[in-house]
């Protein structure tokens, strides 16, 4: 693609951005849509997100992702914020508007489009859910709005489960969190369940980790599905696969974040059948 005088600019803010798959999905949907856009990673040091997102603006910036550590911090700066992004309290994309910028969340409904392209259902679901960080709390604000039948939330700090667990039941109005200790997986119900695994235990380079490593609750597992994409195997999906169970990555989630964010920016629906050709791309370029 050539880059010209008429080039629209979309990047990712964030510290580190170096490891990066973003430009990678962007820029391959550029090229596939024939639009003159590129998307560049921005290095932002601690302190600086205001600025930098103000700066952005200034330079006609189309919009932005945003990445750990800013998905909080950044919101400080925006003009608007849509509904969803503003019930989980992060935000991890930057839509241009008249005044500033808007800010969404495009995990949560990527990891939900990722869920659908599986053939992975919520509604009416019992889920257990691992963990209770930033990740594991969108992912309760999703099952809630998706009318999953119940939800139990398992962590390792039990107080922390119940916060989440308070906090989204009350934002929701819907009751459907059920906050356990990690270690009281024995007494979930006697059923199969989806498992999403939201801790970061399993991730590079604590590979050979899985955040319950006791086979006899991957027998109460239907389907796993971890948010981890590096590596692409957890120990977690495979002690799920040992058990009969199906398994998957957040490599998918990944991809549809970003399809999510670009719908946004430019205004358009991608296909499921181009999302899936950038999908094989990705896949290829995994590192
Ligand atoms: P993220 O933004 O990725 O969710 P986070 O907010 O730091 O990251 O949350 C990390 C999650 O992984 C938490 O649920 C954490 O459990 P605690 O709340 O008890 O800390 C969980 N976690 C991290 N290391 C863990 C370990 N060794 N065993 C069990 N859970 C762990």
């Amino acid at each position: 693609m050539e880059i010209n005088g008429h080039t629209r600019t979309c990047g990712l803010i964030g510290n580190p951005v170096e490891h990066t798959m973003s430009p990678l999905i962007h820029n391959t949907l550029a090229q596939k849509l024939s639009r003159n856009l590129v998307y560049v990673p921005f290095h932002v040091e601690q302190g600086q997100v205001a600025d930098a997102v103000k700066g952005a603006y200034a330079l006609n910036v189309l919009g932005l992702n945003v990445t750990v550590p800013y998905k909080s911090e950044v919101i400080a700066g925006l003009s608007q914020i849509d509904e969803l992004a503003q019930k989980i309290g992060a935000v991890n994309t930057l839509v241009r508007v008249e005044d500033g910028f808007k800010g969404y969340n495009t995990d949560m409904p990527g990891l939900y489009r990722a869920m659908c392209s599986e053939g992975i259902e919520l509604e009416g679901e019992d889920v257990v859910l691992l963990g209770a960080g930033g990740a594991a709390r969108a992912v309760a604000f999703l099952c809630a709005s998706k009318n999953v039948s119940r939800v139990y939330l398992l962590n390792r700090s039990v107080d922390k489960a119940q916060a989440v667990a308070k906090e989204v039941n009350e934002k929701t109005g819907k009751e459907c969190i059920y906050p356990m200790a990690l270690a009281d997986y024995r007494m979930l119900p006697d059923k199969k369940f989806l498992a999403i695994q939201a801790t970061s235990v399993g991730l590079y380079p604590d590979v050979d980790k899985a955040v319950i490593e006791n086979r006899d609750f991957y027998q109460k597992i239907h389907t796993g599905y971890d948010l981890i994409y590096k590596p692409l195997q957890t120990k977690f999906m495979k002690l799920v696969k040992d058990q009969g169970g199906n398994a998957f990555h957040g490599l998918k989630m990944l991809l549809y974040q970003g399809i999510i964010a670009y719908e946004l920016w430019n205004q358009l629906s991608v296909s499921e059948e181009m999302a899936l050709e950038v999908y094989e791309i990705l896949k290829e370029n995994w590192k």
